[in-house]
């Protein structure tokens, strides 16, 4: 996402505008806000956290994101690994010290390569939610695209905490299932050795509703608090590095490879 994709996203009314690319973009996230129910989300943690799909290093993982062309993004005229290797870069140059954070910039969206093991775009990419409480207004679409949710309209999950207790901390929230999440048990799954808040910004770098809008404070308690600003500092970087001058990928991958020697070595379950 960038920043100017933010402001179309918000701004854009279905059946007002005809453009190709911001059409393909609402039509993802209509699919995703009809079929994310708590039921669905539930599924697909059985299926994907047991790791057992595939055997993969990092850096394959890294370069894979290539063959990939993300729906929910109007940016798509560079290969996804030149948008992982700008934003650790971008990191790298603002918080030098910390090699950890640098790493977490380049891996954050390698989950969606589940997209190429056939997983439909809708349950990978894109803002992720709650579910299993009421979906908030700043949900991108919110007005026109979860009419044919069922959650929508279940009083057990449309209230303001539906199955959660007010603070309960997010890490006990069921997400719409996409990459962060995703990724997030591949890291602990492989026992990856990033400090904690890195592997918070991994799980919830797309939850837009609450780190940018301020929305489902009243599902935080005191650590998602503390890691709020880690999450915001990080997305400066997921957003505002994308330019067109493209990064010498070749020379950059020793540094990065020293690193996942040093967090995440060898072959890792997917
Ligand atoms: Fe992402
Ligand atoms: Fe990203």
């Amino acid at each position: 996402r960038t920043e100017l994709n933010t402001t179309i996203l918000y701004s854009y009314k279905p059946k007002c505008d005809n453009g190709g690319l911001i059409d393909r973009v609402y039509n993802t996230y209509k699919l995703m806000h009809t079929h994310q129910t708590l039921d669905f989300v539930k599924k697909k943690h059985c299926e994907w956290s047991g790791c057992g799909h595939a055997q993969m290093k990092m850096m394959e993982a890294v370069m894979s994101l290539d063959k990939l062309v993300d729906e929910s993004d109007p940016d798509v005229d560079f290969p996804n690994s030149y948008h992982a290797f700008q934003t650790a870069e971008g990191i790298r140059k603002e918080h030098p010290d910390k090699d950890w954070f640098h790493l977490v910039g380049l891996i954050h969206d390698i989950g969606k390569n589940v997209a190429l093991w056939g997983e439909p775009q809708w349950a990978v990419v894109g803002d992720t939610f709650p579910v299993g409480c009421r979906f908030q207004d700043s949900i991108v679409f919110r007005d026109s695209t979860f009419v044919d949710n069922p959650d929508d309209k279940n009083p057990a999950y449309n209230s303001e905490c539906g199955i959660y207790k007010p603070n309960c901390g997010l890490s006990t929230v069921l997400m719409s299932w996409g990459h962060d999440e995703y990724l997030y048990r591949v890291m602990k799954f492989n026992k990856c050795t990033i400090p904690e808040e890195g592997l918070y910004m991994i799980r919830f770098h797309s939850f837009y509703p609450w780190h940018s809008h301020g929305d489902y404070m009243h599902l935080c308690d005191d650590s998602d608090l503390r890691f709020l600003p880690w999450v915001r500092e990080f997305n400066k970087f997921d957003l505002y590095t994308k330019t067109a001058e493209l990064p010498d990928v070749e020379n950059l991958k020793p540094y990065y490879q020293s690193l996942i020697d040093k967090y995440c070595p060898g072959v890792l379950n997917w």
